[in-house]
């Protein structure tokens, strides 16, 4: 006990770390009372954010980064039982990083904490909120599986569209012309090294701030912030009211950190991670694919809006948001900061919230959203087990066409159902939609092989209400 005592006296006289810690823990915060649990958004972040890295740096240990075994490898990570708990921590950690960082930035809004002096607070909070998008965003990609890649291909084709930049910015998010193993690497880097050391850095000003500013008082109706006199009067509060942040506020913030992990893990284990799709395959390059909710919603948005106006919504939203974000510590540091003052403040927080759970739904059950996760046809529906018949039935699965089109109930239904193809069309009739493709279908020109396609039509010509040749009718009847 004395040696570890005097080691640490050391540690302290030749680094003044520990001091600096205790310092730290002790210093003063607003007696917050009946809003206290509000204050644990921000450190519950942070929490998953440091679970991410740990999962992050576990799966980044088995993961091979290139086009052709980046799926492989996550799907044996995934074989494992303990690489499946941790895959299932990074993708329900992401899950809860944005949704916290997402309350956190409403609680501050409403409580109007951005104002006089914790603006640049503010600030480095609105960097941290994009560069997690972006850290979900790239995190998609690495799936490396059908929905993933797609999106985020489509996601670049989109962003392709942009006036002016959009050329430039799509060759950026692909490494290039086309999605493939370039632009793996460089998700992979945005994703382990580029934005976390961003992040790192975001989260260590952000710290430093709250620090220095200190943590905002509850807020009140009828007390005003006044940039002149705030810092003294803030500085009269703590001395009057002020509680030391450990343990008295820190308590909060470690109950409820490790009630978000422990949920975390739970769903891990009892759910499993999101299930892997198919490896990506070039020839539904058109195909929409839905992305992971965070994203659904705005994908929802720009499809339900005049097509027109899609490649400026595309950029110019996400841009005009950034500069409201950004403008609004600026603007309007100083007044009041209880939102039963601001009342609109409560508008504004509905509408994002209404825009992202009405828009992420459509998503979810809209037709155009294809079926990604539609199984194989099973027997029963395809009527034979071998033949060019039951061949043509794996071929409508493999080449995506069950992503959009319904047999027998299985499949999407963002182009019409098939149940009964033959009834309605002659093989030649199918062969040219297959290869022209549609407003919605992608063409198949050059993506299916002579032998595929004849199975292909062989299947679908077998979908009939009625025997294709009228049954013999036995004499015994006349
Ligand atoms: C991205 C979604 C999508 C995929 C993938 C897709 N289709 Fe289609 N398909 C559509 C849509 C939408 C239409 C309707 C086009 C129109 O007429 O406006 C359509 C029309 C058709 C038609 C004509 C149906 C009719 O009743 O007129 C056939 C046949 C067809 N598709 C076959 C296929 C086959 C075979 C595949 C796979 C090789 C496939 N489709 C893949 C969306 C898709």
């Amino acid at each position: 006990m004395q040696i570890l005592k005097s080691i640490w006296r050391w540690f302290d006289d030749i680094t003044g770390v520990p001091s600096w810690l205790i310092l730290l823990a002790k210093h003063p915060v607003p007696h917050a009372r009946k809003s206290a649990w509000f204050y644990v958004l921000g450190s519950a972040t942070l929490f998953v954010f440091i679970l991410q890295i740990v999962t992050g740096i576990a799966l980044a240990s088995g993961y091979v980064p290139s086009a052709g075994e980046a799926y492989h490898s996550l799907a044996f990570i995934n074989s494992t039982r303990f690489g499946s708990i941790v895959r299932g921590i990074h993708a329900f950690g992401a899950s809860a990083m944005v949704i916290l960082i997402g309350i956190h930035a409403i609680r501050v809004y409403l409580f109007g904490a951005y104002k006089y002096p914790r603006q640049m607070g503010w600030l480095t909070g609105v960097a941290l909120l994009f560069l997690t998008l972006g850290m979900a965003f790239t995190g998609q990609l690495l799936r490396w599986d059908q929905t993933g890649f797609w999106t985020v291909v489509i996601a670049a084709y989109q962003a392709g569209r942009t006036p002016l930049i959009g050329n430039w910015l799509g060759h950026f998010i692909l490494a290039g012309d086309t999605a493939g193993g370039a632009t793996l690497s460089r998700f992979f880097a945005l994703h382990v090294f580029f934005i976390p050391a961003f992040i790192f850095f975001f989260v260590g000003f952000h710290l430093y701030l709250v620090v220095r500013n200190g943590i905002s008082e509850p807020p009140k109706a009828g007390r005003p912030v006044e940039p002149k006199t705030y810092r003294k009067w803030y500085q009269d509060l703590l001395h009057r009211d002020g509680v030391p942040f450990w343990p008295d506020a820190a308590w909060r913030d470690m109950v409820f950190g490790f009630l978000v992990i422990a949920v975390i893990v739970v769903l891990a284990v009892v759910v499993g991670p999101p299930a892997l799709g198919k490896p990506p395959d070039p020839s539904i390059i058109e195909a929409s694919p839905r992305p992971d909710w965070y994203f659904l919603w705005y994908y929802a948005l720009l499809t339900l809006i005049p097509r027109w106006s899609e490649s400026y919504v595309i950029i110019l939203g996400p841009l005009l948001l950034v500069v409201v974000l950004i403008l609004l510590p600026l603007v309007v540091y100083k007044g009041e900061r209880s939102p039963f003052k601001r009342p609109w403040a409560f508008g504004v927080v509905a509408f994002i919230v209404f825009m992202i759970a009405y828009f992420g739904l459509v998503g979810h059950v809209a037709p155009w959203s294809p079926r990604m996760n539609a199984p194989p046809l099973p027997a029963s529906v395809v009527g034979v087990k071998s033949g060019p018949i039951a061949d043509g039935a794996k071929v409508f699965h493999d080449k995506g066409c069950e992503y959009c089109h319904k047999i027998s109930g299985y499949g999407g239904i963002r182009g019409p159902d098939l149940t009964y193809a033959g009834d309605r069309m002659t093989p030649e009739q199918m062969e040219t939609r297959i290869y022209s493709g549609a407003p919605n279908m992608p063409s198949y020109n050059g993506n299916i092989t002579q032998q595929q396609l004849s199975d292909l039509l062989a299947f679908l010509s077998s979908r009939r209400r009625r025997p294709a040749i009228p049954l013999p009718v036995s004499s015994s009847s006349q």
